[in-house]
């Protein structure tokens, strides 16, 4: 069981690269990822993948402008795959779950003309041995709401007895930042209850915008860093810019591996492990 994929998230594209998001050139900043990725021959990955926030507005105009950045076009059904024709990445297939940002009737349409959009949008897929579940808690701000139908999608999920990989976009974790600790969603207790019962490799989120690696039920629990603005570790939101992150996540055998890399916000546009 070797699988390989990058992931990336919280992109918050606007309408075009003139686009400012609380100091932070959004389309630039993916453009510099998907540059150093592609410099690093796309680090031999099976595919990518976006934990949602794709544009921030969730404007036809924004995601028309995040498929030009990604090359790829609307087609099939969520998660994807679909294929990017970027240079040095044409080919790879992304995988696009959504975020708090992605309105899931514009998101829907905008890339997967197939998928009826529904308020929560679960969604499980399947890559070689590996199988992805994707719980949707909602499109509310700063705590994600983990529901009933998220739980027992899941079950459903894990019951089938095959190595899983537990996608989010909310934070199910403290990540250092205080006014996002105290949004954890409620009664995230139950998910990592429920993660017991199945063949769980690691649970892999967005939305807090920071890198962080956390240990739950001796699973592993990764949050990565925006390509977008960042929070300090303050009472109350304050915004940062800070080099943009990609995390490279490896299966090799029965466990998951992770290396995370930063690109520079100027200079040559090359991913660096950190
Ligand atoms: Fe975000």
């Amino acid at each position: 069981m070797n699988l390989r994929w990058i992931q990336v998230t919280d992109h918050h594209i606007g309408r075009d690269v003139t686009t400012i998001n609380r100091g932070y050139a959004t389309a630039w900043a993916l453009e510099r990822v998907l540059t150093a990725i592609a410099a690093a021959d796309g680090h031999g990955v099976d595919f990518l993948l976006c934990t949602g926030d794709l544009v921030d507005v969730g404007e036809d105009a924004e995601y028309a402008y995040a498929r030009e950045l990604y090359g790829v076009s609307a087609g099939g059904e969520a998660p994807g795959p679909l294929a990017m024709t970027r240079p040095g990445l044409a080919g790879l297939p992304a995988y696009f779950v959504p975020g708090n940002h992605d309105p899931r009737a514009a998101w829907t349409r905008n890339l997967f003309p197939c998928s009826a959009p529904a308020e929560r949008m679960h969604l499980d897929w399947a890559v070689g041995d590996v199988q992805f579940a994707f719980l949707d808690l909602g499109t509310a701000g700063r705590a994600g709401d983990l529901r009933d139908d998220a739980l027992a999608f899941l079950d459903a999920v894990l019951a089938r007895g095959r190595p899983t990989v537990l996608v989010l976009h909310h934070h199910p974790v403290e990540v250092g930042i205080p006014w996002l600790d105290r949004a954890v969603p409620e009664g995230i207790d139950r998910l990592w209850r429920a993660l017991r019962r199945g063949r769980v490799l690691g649970v892999l989120f967005g939305h807090a915008h920071t890198s962080v690696e956390r240990c739950v039920e001796n699973i592993p629990v990764w949050g990565l860093r925006s390509t977008c603005f960042q929070f300090g570790g303050s009472e109350q939101p304050t915004f940062l810019i800070q080099p943009l992150q990609y995390r490279v996540l490896s299966v090799d055998g029965d466990g998951l591996s992770s290396a995370l890399f930063e690109v520079p916000l100027v200079g040559p546009a090359e991913g660096v492990a950190v």
